[in-house]
């Protein structure tokens, strides 16, 4: 996701500097990078120029201290309220006050990630969409204390990317999630019961309701251990069973399979084009 919001932030027109934790996670963001801008302009969406100049704008570093000169930090790390408090936190000491601070979770309270900082009318949620540079929706997500000033620069900022907002409550899983993940849970309970196999219950999604991907294949683009900790952060919020991970996503996350960026998920991406993986259910 963090690739994915550089990537349409650099081709909008803004200065972007990229940080993750390793050089491997920054070669392999890059990489992402490059081949999505690479796709687009084989589409003709985007020309060569537009290309070379969006890699330009975008710098790379593993070091915090690169973040300081930013207006708005965007973060996308992993959706673990101990790990995003920790890093608002160690933000919150080195940006000046003015920067703007937006969180890209799926399911966490904005109100409790602002008040790891001293600036909690400055943060706001962001929550983009997979693949962030084809999707064209952006949650506006206001915590209590978000200011109208913050709301307002956010809404702008969405507006720059080419974007269309929608304003959420700052509740679990705002508005998308909250519908959209029990159905994706929902299609692994069905895998696991036996109702019909990977292709069938996708193939049937995607012909029967004109969906443009089924539900299997959908989780394996989100992450399965992505979708498993925003199952997790859900029932937790609600207390209602349509929201708990179901043993099979359970299962496949602790042997490994986490989609399309590990290779393996409900389709084996090693394979072209992706089959259906051989799971023992
Ligand atoms: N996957 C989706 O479809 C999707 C959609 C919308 C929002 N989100 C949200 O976006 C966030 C990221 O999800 P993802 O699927 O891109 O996860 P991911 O696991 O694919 O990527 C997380 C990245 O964060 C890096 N990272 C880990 N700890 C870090 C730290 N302390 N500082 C900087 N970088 C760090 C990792 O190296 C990795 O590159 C989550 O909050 C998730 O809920 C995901």
């Amino acid at each position: 996701m963090g690739s994915g919001i550089a990537q349409a932030a650099a081709v909008a027109g803004f200065a972007v500097v990229v940080r993750d934790v390793s050089e491997p996670a920054l070669r392999r963001g890059e990489a992402a990078v490059r081949s999505s801008l690479d796709r687009l302009v084989a589409k003709e969406k985007l020309g060569t120029a537009a290309r070379e100049t969006a890699l330009t704008r975008l710098s790379w570093t593993s070091e915090l201290a690169t973040l300081a000169d930013c207006g708005l930090v965007i973060e996308a790390i992993p959706e673990d309220t101990a790990l995003k408090r920790a890093l608002w936190q160690e933000l919150d000491g080195r940006c000046p006050p003015a920067t703007i601070f937006a969180s890209n979770t799926s399911s966490l309270s904005i109100t409790e990630l602002a008040a790891a900082t001293g600036r909690p009318d400055r943060f706001i949620g962001l929550h983009f969409f997979n693949p962030v540079p084809l999707m064209p929706l952006v949650e506006v997500v206001r915590g209590l204390t978000t200011s109208a000033e913050t709301f307002d620069a956010a809404l702008a900022f969405v507006r720059r990317l080419g974007k269309e907002p929608i304003v959420a409550r700052d509740r679990s899983g705002f508005i998308v999630n909250r519908l959209l993940v029990p159905y994706l849970l929902d299609a692994v309970r069905a895998l696991e019961e036996g109702t019909g196999s990977v292709a069938d219950i996708d193939r049937g999604m995607q012909l029967g309701c004109g969906h443009p991907m089924g539900p299997l294949m959908l989780l394996d683009l989100v992450g399965l251990d992505t979708t498993l900790s925003i199952g997790e952060i859900l029932f937790q919020e609600y207390r209602e069973a349509r929201f708990a991970p179901p043993g099979l996503l359970r299962r496949m996350v602790a042997a490994g399979f986490h989609g399309r960026k590990s290779g393996r998920g409900f389709y084996d991406y090693t394979a072209e084009p992706p089959r259906p993986s051989d799971l023992t259910l």
